[in-house]
C-alpha cells in the first residue's frame, strides 16, 4: 500500500490576526483551536487513504459510530516551538508517532507510518504557523487522534478509522505559573493493570480517572497519584504527568511495569539529567518509602513531567491515613534546573546534543 501525500484545501475564511493575537495573547490549555486540521482515513483492505488538510470544523458523527459505544480511540500530544530566529520546530515527534504505534497495536487499530504521522503535523503546523507563540514558553500543543470511524453495534475492531491532527496553542497548563501542586494518593480507585491499557494512550484510561480526580478535589488536591492495583503501595504516575523523585544529586522515576504511560518528557529528563551531571535511575518507589524518605530529608524534592505540564513540582501529599508537606512545599532547586534545561532545548536555547528537535 502506498502512502498517502496531503492534500491542501485551505480555509476560506481564518480568524483574523488580531483575533488570533488576542488568544495568543492568554491561550490558556485547550480552548481555542488553529484554522485547520489534518483529516486521514483507513479502511480495511485500502490502508490509509484520503490525507487532506482541511478547515477546521465540526464532524457529523452517525449516532451507531463504534467510537460512541466501545472506545476504540487513542490520542497523542506534542508541542511545536518557536525558535529564536523565528523558526519552528516539534520536540521528538518521532517517538510520539512511535508511541501512537504501539497504543494502535494495544486497541487493535491499524498503524499510521512514522513518516505520516510527521508529515501530517508538520503540514498543520506550516499552515497555521502564525499561531505559534512567539514567547517564553508558550507554544502550539499538537493533538493527533485517531478513532473507529465505522457505524454498527458489534463488538469486534472497527474495519474504518480515522486519524486526524488539531492544533491548539498552549500556555501554562496549571495556570498561575509554576506552583507547586498538592497531590491526593488514590488508594480506592486504580488507574491501570497489567495486562491492561494503562501503557496506551487511549480516552478510557483518562475517563476512568475523572471520579478519582475528583475525589482529589474533594480533598482539597490539585491532582491524582496513581498507585499500583495489586499492592496500593507502588508510585505509578499522575493523571497527566509522570513523576520524579529527587534524592540530592539522583534523581529516580518509577520504572516502567506495564500500567503506566511511558511518558516522553520521563525518556527525555533521564538524559538531561545525566548531561546536568545527576545520577538518573528507574526505581520502585512506595507510599511508606515517600512518607519516610521526606521525613528524614533524604527525598528532597518530588515532580511531575509531561507535555502540557512540561516539570510542575509537587508541594503537598494526602491520602486518606496521611497528609505531609514535601520539603519545603516550595519548588526545587534541581526541579528548577531540570524544568529550564528542558525549556530551553525545546526553544532552541541550548544545544541540541541528542538531535531531538525537528525543524520544519
Ligand atoms: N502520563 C499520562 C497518563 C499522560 O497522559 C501523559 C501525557 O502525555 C504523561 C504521563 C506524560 O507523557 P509525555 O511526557 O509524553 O507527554
Ligand atoms: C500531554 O501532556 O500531552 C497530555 O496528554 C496530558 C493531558 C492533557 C491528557
Amino acid at each position: 500500500m502506498t502512502t498517502p501525500t496531503i492534500e491542501l484545501k485551505p480555509s476560506s475564511n481564518p480568524l483574523s490576526d488580531a483575533e488570533r493575537e488576542a488568544i495568543l495573547a492568554s491561550p490558556g490549555f485547550g480552548r481555542h483551536f488553529t484554522d485547520h486540521m489534518v483529516t486521514i482515513k483507513w479502511t480495511e483492505g485500502r490502508g490509509w487513504h484520503d490525507a487532506e488538510l482541511v478547515p477546521y470544523a465540526p464532524l457529523s458523527i452517525d449516532p451507531a459510530n463504534m467510537t460512541l459505544h466501545y472506545a476504540q480511540t487513542i490520542f497523542e500530544g506534542l508541542k511545536a516551538y518557536r525558535q529564536p530566529d523565528g523558526t519552528v520546530a516539534t520536540f521528538r515527534p518521532q517517538a510520539n508517532a512511535e508511541r501512537f504505534q504501539a497504543s494502535a497495536r494495544r486497541m487493535a487499530m491499524p498503524e499510521l507510518p512514522t513518516e505520516l504521522f510527521i508529515e501530517a503535523c508538520d503540514a498543520l503546523i506550516k499552515q497555521d504557523s502564525a499561531w505559534v507563540p512567539t514567547s517564553g514558553e508558550a507554544s502550539l500543543y499538537l493533538r493527533p487522534f485517531m478513532f473507529a470511524s465505522e457505524v454498527g453495534l458489534g463488538v469486534r475492531p472497527a474495519n474504518e478509522f480515522l486519524f486526524m491532527v488539531i492544533a491548539s496553542p498552549a500556555g501554562a497548563y496549571f495556570p498561575g505559573g509554576v506552583k507547586p501542586v498538592s497531590v491526593w494518593l488514590s488508594e480506592e480507585y486504580v488507574r491501570a493493570v497489567k495486562g491492561g491499557t494503562g501503557a496506551a494512550k487511549t480516552g478510557g484510561n483518562y475517563a476512568a480517572s475523572l471520579v478519582a480526580q475528583a475525589q482529589a478535589a474533594s480533598h482539597g488536591c490539585d491532582q491524582v497519584v496513581w498507585l499500583d492495583a495489586v499492592e496500593h503501595r507502588w508510585i505509578e504516575e499522575m493523571g497527566g504527568m509522570n513523576l520524579y523523585f529527587v534524592y540530592g544529586d539522583r534523581i529516580v522515576t518509577p520504572e516502567l511495569t506495564g500500567s503506566l504511560l511511558p511518558g516522553i518528557t520521563r525518556d527525555s529528563l533521564l538524559t538531561i539529567a545525566r548531561d546536568l551531571g545527576y545520577t538518573a535511575e528507574e526505581g520502585r518507589i512506595s507510599t511508606e518509602d515517600w512518607k519516610r524518605d521526606n521525613e528524614n530529608g533524604t527525598l528532597t524534592e518530588v515532580f511531575a513531567c509531561g507535555t502540557a505540564a512540561v516539570i510542575t513540582p509537587v508541594g503537598s501529599v494526602k491520602s486518606e491515613r496521611a497528609n505531609w508537606t514535601q520539603g519545603d512545599g516550595e519548588p526545587g532547586e534541581v526541579t528548577m534546573k531540570l524544568r529550564k534545561a528542558l525549556l530551553d532545548l525545546q526553544t532552541g536555547h541550548r544545544a541540541d546534543t541528542h538531535g531531538w528537535m525537528h525543524p520544519l
